[in-house]
């Protein structure tokens, strides 16, 4: 779909039992990416997947795989997810003590490089690097669990960061990810977010479809083209 904003369901949400069918099915709704979290236990407080569920799903799925690495000092793990077929690899600021060179690592293999921002960050951190990142995902809910219910503290965060992109001329997407769902999506999308990471509100949804229409209906007023049928003004 010729769109301005990402949809990206976060298969923490899925049915693991049933993986392949869920990526498959995501994808035939409508999702532009599949994002895969990756919990270490250390930097948060729950375990999640390693590499080879990325390459499990990698065989199955033809979308770009966001990989989000909620891992303390990741560099050590990058080869082996690159290599199980990671498309963007997302690090967070406040686990990466040289966030240069973790970016540089991800990007020497060819693959995209996120910067993540817990919700109590503020956005002066990632500033440094914006001549250099592809992608900045700003946290909307404390990481480690799908479900949580969205900070909105972190809308002008979003803001500031969109007016600073904008301001490189760099193609930097700019995405969000915990709480997201029909209720809080326009919300982001008014603050500058283009990409929208979704678990609960995607995988419990019970007609992918159906919801992805009605996120792409939420959205359609804040398309570049679309005739401005009067968009909500913003609110932090
Ligand atoms: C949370 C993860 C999210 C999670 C979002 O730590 O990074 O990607 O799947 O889940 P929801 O959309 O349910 O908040
Ligand atoms: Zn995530």
């Amino acid at each position: 779909m010729n769109s301005r904003f990402k949809i990206a369901p976060s298969i923490l949400s899925a049915d693991f039992g049933q993986l392949a069918h869920e990526v498959r099915a995501a994808e035939q709704a409508g999702a532009d990416w599949i994002h895969l979290d990756v919990m270490d236990g250390h930097f948060v407080p729950n375990l999640t997947i390693g590499p080879d569920v990325v390459r499990a799903v990698a065989r199955v799925s033809r979308s770009v795989l966001d990989v989000h690495l909620m891992v303390h000092e990741p560099s050590h793990l990058i080869p082996s997810f690159v290599e199980a077929g990671a498309h963007c690899i997302g690090v967070h600021v406040e686990a990466c003590a040289h966030l240069h060179r973790v970016i540089q690592q991800i990007q020497a293999t060819g693959t995209r490089a996120c910067v993540v921002l817990n919700p109590a960050t503020a956005p002066e951190l990632v500033r440094p690097v914006l001549p250099l990142v592809d992608q900045i995902l700003v946290m909307t809910v404390n990481p480690g669990f799908g479900g949580q219910s969205f900070i909105r503290e972190a809308l002008p965060k979003i803001q500031q960061l969109r007016q600073w992109i904008d301001a490189t001329g760099r193609d930097i997407d700019l995405s969000v990810d915990g709480g997201i769902g029909l209720d809080t999506i326009e919300d982001v999308a008014i603050h500058g977010a283009r990409a929208f990471i979704m678990g609960s509100a995607f995988f419990k949804s019970g007609d992918y479809k159906r919801f992805v229409d009605a996120i792409r209906q939420k959205l359609a007023p804040y398309e570049p083209k679309s005739a401005p049928p009067a968009p909500r003004t913003l609110s932090a």
